[in-house]
């Protein structure tokens, strides 16, 4: 019998099993064994006592001052929108892991950054694991980006991919390693099938130190678990320099790269991208996304300026409060965290008279993004409440604000951006805290300061809030 070349190390004690199996027998943990190759493994347990270690096996230690490289290179794609989430274009020698769902674009997006990178005279190699070289290829022509010259190698084993880089970079350095998907790839040191946490783990760490010893940059496509992670394990998130997420919403055609970890960059970036019949192109102004159709103002909507990263996108809320059938009434949320709705609506009934027991209320954010800030409270009532008195806010009305648990609007953080931003789309009133109002208003914008979400909407709605003024027939 071959002498096993990997170990079953458990992951919550650290025990050793030559088999695998679904329960580890020190510790009594369900499922935490992950495989490993045996040599390494032993040289990591058993250091070698200090007596024994030679003058050479010693590393070479340098002073900070003394580290040679990093001239701040950065090799640009061309492609706007990748670029600047990834921090000016990517760095030499990094390793970044884009992860999505199946079908969201991140092969198209890689394709085109590879396509976009070889335009710009640098050298990129595309290994695809997923698909067929003819398949591949039946992409890059529809693409408006000319990527029919990237190279490509359709193979899973790790060891041949690099082999093959390295033969490569022996005529011309590798610039760009492209792994489409770190999922498919195994190393032949392990026995455990592609895609497995071992496997991922052990290819993502040798990719790595492929990209420190040769400055060649390697990006990692990643598959992404239900539950929104990167599929394998959460180690891989820690050993990359950079991790983007491509993501989209259904049927909608757009799609946004977020970086959400990033060595080399600020995280919480966003870039904004359409999915054509000719690829991605990148769409420069993301607030036109995100907004509805502005000419006919209907009631229950209401807009608001979030920061994605460092970019001010003007957002629409879309609220609905329609008489419940039979039983509890329906709160449906989409792109709102239903706990944030729910404490809103309790917020408007207790601190503004506004009761929501009787109705069903659905609540969505156009354009399939996903609010995150606390920012949006006041877009999100004051919409609640127009859908109530079926009287739309004006539509160049810009709504700011956390509102706290005594109906209180909070100042917001960074209100200039967010101003500047609205301003220039033509915006011309804002509503926020009185306390968080801004010494310097962009012209053409009026700020009106408001205490209360009681006072926000008896000044948008010139009206009392008050149940006993609703209009009939909605309580
Ligand atoms: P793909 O890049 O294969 O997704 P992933 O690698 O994340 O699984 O993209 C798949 C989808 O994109 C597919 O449904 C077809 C669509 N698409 C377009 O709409 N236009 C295009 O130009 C291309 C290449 C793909
Ligand atoms: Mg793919």
């Amino acid at each position: 019998m071959a002498k096993a070349k990997s170990i079953y190390r458990c992951s919550e004690c650290g025990a050793d099993y030559p088999k695998w199996a679904g329960k580890c027998e020190t510790c009594g943990a369900w499922n935490s064994l992950v495989e490993e190759p045996l040599a390494r493994s032993d040289a990591r347990r058993a250091p070698a006592p200090a007596a024994a270690r030679s003058a050479a096996g010693a590393g070479a230690v340098v002073t900070l001052g003394e580290v040679q490289g990093g001239d701040g290179t950065r090799w640009r794609s061309g492609l706007g929108e990748f670029d600047f989430v990834v921090g000016g274009g990517i760095v030499p020698g990094s390793l970044l892991l884009v992860g999505g769902e199946p079908g969201i674009g991140k092969s198209t997006l890689l394709l085109q950054v590879a396509a976009r990178l070889h335009g710009a005279g640098r050298r990129v190699l595309y290994v695809s694991g997923e698909e067929s070289p003819l398949q591949v290829r039946l992409r890059a022509e529809r693409l408006a980006d000319r990527a029919t010259d990237v190279l490509l190698l359709a193979e899973t084993e790790l060891e041949t991919i690099l082999a093959t880089a390295a033969s490569l970079s022996r005529e011309r350095a590798l610039d760009v390693l492209v792994i489409d998907s770190i999922q498919t790839v195994f190393t032949s040191e392990l026995e455990g099938a592609p895609g497995n946490v071992g496997q991922v783990r052990e290819c993502a760490a040798r990719l790595m130190r492929f990209a420190k010893a040769t400055g060649t940059a390697v990006v990692l496509v990643g598959h992404v678990t239900k539950g929104g992670g990167i599929a394998g394990p959460k180690t891989l998130e820690h050993i990359v320099d950079t991790v983007l997420y491509f993501e989209g919403e259904g049927t909608l055609d757009h799609r946004v790269l977020r970086a959400t970890k990033n060595r080399f960059g600020s995280v919480d970036e966003i870039g904004v991208f359409r999915m054509g019949q000719d690829g991605l192109a990148a769409v420069e102004n993301p607030s036109s996304l995100f907004l509805g159709d502005r000419d006919a103002p209907a009631s229950g909507s209401a807009v608001t300026a979030l920061l994605e990263g460092s970019r001010p996108v003007l957002v629409e809320v879309q609220a609905l409060a329609a008489r419940a059938g039979f039983g509890t009434p329906q709160r449906v949320a989409t792109g709102v965290d239903s706990k944030r709705l729910a404490l809103l609506l309790a917020v408007l009934d207790k601190r503004a008279g506004l009761s929501f027991a009787q109705l069903d209320v659905f609540c969505n954010i156009v354009g399939g993004l996903r609010v995150q800030e606390p920012i949006a409270d006041a877009a999100i009532a004051t919409a609640l409440a127009s859908s109530v008195y079926d009287r739309p806010i004006p539509s160049t009305a810009l709504l700011l604000g956390e509102i706290g648990l005594g109906g209180e609007l909070r100042p917001v953080s960074q209100v200039e951006r967010r101003l500047a931003e609205a301003a220039r789309l033509g915006w011309t009133d804002a509503y926020l805290a009185e306390r968080g109002i801004p010494s310097r208003v962009p012209s053409g914008l009026r700020v009106h300061g408001v205490r209360t979400i009681d006072q926000l909407l008896r000044t948008l709605f010139h009206a009392g809030a008050r149940e006993s003024e609703m209009p009939a027939g909605v309580a």
